[in-house]
This record gives structure tokens, C-alpha cells and sequence, in this order.
């Protein structure tokens, strides 16, 4: 009898050791794997973190491997914390501050570069008044360097530049990535000496060219790929910050960030990357859109869930997603919330159903791949389209015959900026300068649904 529970408790002892080597071999070999050698010390280092980095010893910070003490530290770091990971991401508490801080919004607006298929905004038509930042819409990577994507589009960096020169302060960054162009990122993440070089070369490259920082617009390191890329992804972001925060660029390091839970959870280290982006841009649109295998009208940009959304359909809005964003570990300060210009179409199975989740047999046929500009939407709606304002998700959507759009006006806008005020974001970015009534053809003056964001801001 007690000799079968010996042999029983040996047996149960002999797997637990086995499970316990097999399991500091994997994370060692993940360690390994993610690129860290075993000459990196990783218990021994210690140091002020990075964020509190005494940036005044310059020489220490020239780029390149002069630092590789420096270096050490930073990966040690993310060492640590990778194998915190392992155990589940921490959960960050969302507190109400107590006290309002005197914030100064920032205003961060894309401008996409002109193309055929896009509003051809002019970088002398833009109102500088209306942005803190402008980010300049599209470059990619190639050969491990960070480049214009059409051959003119060094020109239209240089002349959107020029419109420092009547507003100092502003800055402006260049975006590499989007939706179309970010293939490149696979050529610089795999290796230090890659992540480390690509840092380098755009930093000479931003400067060269008279930029303030880069926008990182990877639409979305891990996703339907490896899960090593959200670490590489992290540890590129690391490397960024350390050749950019050499006092000698001093260059602003910002990301374009997924507003799905699902990408969120797979694509980002959210505390870890939140010490080395000065902000994040918080992409709050496409929630919705025309999908074969979701056929049903919904809005691009809801603010709230509506009360008939349950499970998923309840997390995709703004209000939600933002906060995941905190609870995950992005300081407010550092979230800046998007909002469209843009709008998205449908077209209706049956125009007798034209409410919200009404089946929807196809994208519009105006449009780029069915977004429209605001004053298209104008356009539809002085054709006899009919407004109609979701008192739930606090945006409008209008209908014509066949024709469904979702969009976001003055209205919706003003609501949005007034509710990213009171919950003490760090600011507001709008997608795109391009989309908005430049050209004041609803005749509600220039640029009207920027404007109707500073009113929110401000007031
Ligand atoms: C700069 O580096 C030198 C030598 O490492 C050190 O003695 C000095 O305290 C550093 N200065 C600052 C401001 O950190
Ligand atoms: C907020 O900033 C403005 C402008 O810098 C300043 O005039 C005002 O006194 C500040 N308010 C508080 C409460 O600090
Ligand atoms: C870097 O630029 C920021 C503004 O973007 C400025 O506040 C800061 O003082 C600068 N730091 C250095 C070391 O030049
Ligand atoms: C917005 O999100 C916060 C934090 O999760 C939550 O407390 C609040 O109820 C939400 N508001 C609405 C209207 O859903
Ligand atoms: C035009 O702008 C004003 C504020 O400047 C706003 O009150 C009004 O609602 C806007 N009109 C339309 C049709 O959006």
C-alpha cells in the first residue's frame, strides 16, 4: 500500500522535474531566439530605467555600437518583462484623476501625400492653425531604409515642411507604413544589427530631410504572422528611441495603434511600448465596414456601444477601445484618439431596411474601396439623402434608395473632442487633412469638421 504511494509521489516528483527543465529550456531558447545572446547578462544589470536616462552625457549617445552597455540594459529589460509575459499581461487599474491637469491637446492631423485615388489636397491649401502635428502619409521601407514611396514625393515632403515657417512650432513627421506599404518592417525587425541600422539610417534620413520625428504605421507586426513580431516589434520601438532621443536628433517617435481587442491582444506590448513613443494614435475608425462575412451596415467611428451589442460587438467603439488602451498600460496622456473625416458605404439588400445591422449586399460604388470624403457626403446628402443621428453610439448615418453611409459630421466630432477633453486623453488625431470640405463645398467654411474638433477641444 505505501509503497505504491511512494512509487506514485516518485513518478508525480520525476514529471514535475522533467516539465520544470523542459520549461527553462523553452524560455531559454525563446530567449535565444528573440535574439538575445547568452553573453547578455540578464539578471545583473541594473541602471535607471530608460525613461529616466540622463540624456545629458551626449557622447555616450552617439548611434551606432559604441553603447552597447546601454543596449544591454534596454534588452535585459525586455527580457525581464518577456517572461512576465509569459504569465499573462498585467492589468492596469482605470483611476478618475483627481485633478485636472492643465493639458495641452495635441492636435495631430494625416496628410496624405496627392494620388488619383485619394482628395488632392495641395500642402499650400492646408490651414496650419488647425494641427500641432502633421504626419505625412505614406513612405515605406525598402532595402532597409526608409524611403519616399512615389518619385515626387520628396517634393510634397519639402513644400509641407515650408509651412513651418509660418507656424514654428509645429511638427512635422513622416509615416511609414500604412495600410499598403508596410511589408518593409519584416526587413528590419529580425536581427539587432537590422533594427539598430534601420534606426540609424532614418534618423539621418528624417533629419536630412528637415522632419521632427516618424510615425510607425505597421497595420500590425504578429498579425496573421509570427507571434515572435510583437516582440520584435517592441524591441524595434527600443531601438528607435535609443538612436532618436540622442539630443544631437532629438526626434518625436509616434505609432499608429489598432483599435481591435483581438489585434491589440496579439499585435502589442502595450506598458512596454508605452516608454519608448512619446504617443500613440489610437486608429478609431473602420469598426465597421462592408465585409462578405459580416454583410450588415454598422457605423465607422461609434463613440459608445449601443444597447443592443453584446460580446465582441460591444468592444467595438471608441469608448471601449480607449480604455482598454489605459487598462492595459498606456498612460492618457500618451493616447491620442483618431477620428475619421472619412465615411464608409454600403449598399443596402433592401432599401426598406436602412437602420443599423441592415443587410448590406456590398460596398458603395462611389469612392475608394466605399470611402468618401466629407463633402461627398454632403453631396448625398443635398441629393436626398436622410440624415439620421444614433442616439447610443452619438454619430450620424444617412440613406438614399440602395445607398447607405456611415460618417462623422460637426456634430459627432464636437461630441468626440469634448468627451476625449473630459476623459483627459492626450489629444485628438483626424484622418485625414484630405477628407475634410477643403474646398468648402458644403459651405460651412474651409476644413469645417477640424474646426468643429478644436470647438470640442476648447470649449
Ligand atoms: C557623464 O559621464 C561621466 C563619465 O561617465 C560622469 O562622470 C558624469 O557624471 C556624467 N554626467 C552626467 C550629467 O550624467
Ligand atoms: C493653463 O495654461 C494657461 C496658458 O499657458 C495659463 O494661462 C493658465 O494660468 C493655466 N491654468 C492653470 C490652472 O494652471
Ligand atoms: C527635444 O524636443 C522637445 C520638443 O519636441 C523639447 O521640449 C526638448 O527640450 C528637446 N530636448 C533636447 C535635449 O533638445
Ligand atoms: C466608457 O468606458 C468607461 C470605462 O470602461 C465605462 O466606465 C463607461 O461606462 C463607458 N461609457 C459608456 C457610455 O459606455
Ligand atoms: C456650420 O458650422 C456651425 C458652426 O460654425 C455649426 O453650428 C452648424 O451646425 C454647421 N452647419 C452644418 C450644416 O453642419
Amino acid at each position: 500500500m505505501t509503497i505504491t504511494l511512494i512509487s506514485k509521489m516518485l513518478s508525480i516528483a520525476i514529471v514535475l522535474c522533467v516539465l520544470f527543465v523542459i520549461y527553462g529550456f523553452m524560455s531559454k531558447l525563446s530567449l535565444t531566439f528573440l535574439g538575445f545572446t547568452s553573453s547578455t547578462k540578464l539578471t545583473s544589470l541594473s541602471g535607471p530605467p530608460v525613461h529616466q536616462w540622463n540624456f545629458e552625457n551626449a557622447t555616450l549617445f552617439l548611434p551606432g555600437i559604441t553603447n552597447r552597455l546601454y543596449r544591454q540594459e534596454v534588452y535585459s529589460r525586455a527580457a525581464r518583462h518577456h517572461s512576465r509575459h509569459l504569465h499573462g499581461p498585467k492589468k492596469y487599474h482605470v483611476t478618475r484623476r483627481q485633478q485636472q491637469i492643465n493639458h495641452s491637446f495635441r492636435r495631430v492631423c494625416y496628410y496624405t501625400v496627392p494620388s488619383e485615388e485619394w482628395p488632392f489636397l495641395q500642402p499650400g491649401q492646408i490651414d496650419v492653425s488647425l494641427c500641432t502635428h502633421i504626419i505625412i502619409g505614406f513612405a515605406k521601407i525598402s532595402g532597409g531604409l526608409l524611403a519616399p514611396v512615389g518619385e515626387k514625393d520628396e517634393v510634397i515632403y519639402k513644400e509641407v515642411i515650408e509651412l513651418k515657417k509660418l507656424a514654428p512650432e509645429l511638427k512635422i513627421l513622416l509615416s511609414v507604413g500604412g495600410a499598403s506599404n508596410d511589408l518593409g518592417f519584416h526587413s528590419v525587425i529580425e536581427t539587432l544589427e537590422d533594427r539598430e541600422e534601420f534606426a540609424v539610417n532614418s534618423a539621418k534620413y528624417l533629419i536630412k530631410m528637415g522632419f521632427d520625428g516618424i510615425d510607425v504605421d505597421w497595420e500590425f507586426p504578429a498579425w496573421y504572422r509570427p507571434f515572435e513580431e510583437r516582440f520584435m516589434f517592441q524591441m524595434l520601438l527600443q531601438e528607435l528611441y535609443y538612436v532618436y532621443k540622442n539630443p544631437l536628433y532629438n526626434l518625436t517617435i509616434s505609432v499608429a495603434v489598432a483599435a481591435s481587442k483581438s489585434i491589440i491582444d496579439r499585435s502589442y506590448r502595450v506598458a512596454q511600448m508605452a516608454k519608448y513613443v512619446d504617443f500613440v494614435s489610437l486608429m478609431g475608425y473602420d469598426f465597421h465596414s462592408f465585409k462578405w462575412y459580416l454583410p450588415l451596415t454598422g457605423h465607422n467611428s461609434p463613440l459608445y456601444p449601443r444597447s443592443d451589442e453584446w460580446n465582441m460587438f460591444s468592444t467595438v467603439n471608441l469608448n471601449w477601445t480607449s480604455f482598454y488602451w489605459v487598462q492595459l498600460g498606456m498612460p492618457r496622456e500618451k493616447i491620442v484618439i483618431g477620428l475619421p473625416t472619412y465615411g464608409q458605404t454600403y449598399q443596402l439588400y433592401n432599401p426598406n431596411f436602412h437602420g443599423l445591422y441592415a443587410p448590406a449586399i456590398g460596398a458603395g460604388t462611389v469612392g475608394i474601396g466605399g470611402q468618401i470624403s466629407y463633402p461627398v457626403v454632403c453631396q448625398f446628402l443635398a441629393n436626398g439623402g436622410i440624415r439620421e443621428f444614433d442616439a447610443e453610439s452619438r454619430v450620424p448615418f444617412a440613406y438614399h434608395k440602395r445607398s447607405w453611409i456611415s460618417y462623422d459630421d460637426e456634430q459627432s466630432l464636437e461630441e468626440k473632442a469634448k468627451w476625449i477633453r473630459s476623459n483627459y486623453f492626450g489629444g485628438v488625431m483626424v484622418f485625414d487633412l484630405n477628407c475634410d470640405d477643403y474646398n468648402n463645398i458644403c459651405g460651412n467654411n474651409t476644413f469645417p469638421l477640424i474646426k468643429s474638433i478644436l470647438r470640442g477641444l476648447t470649449t
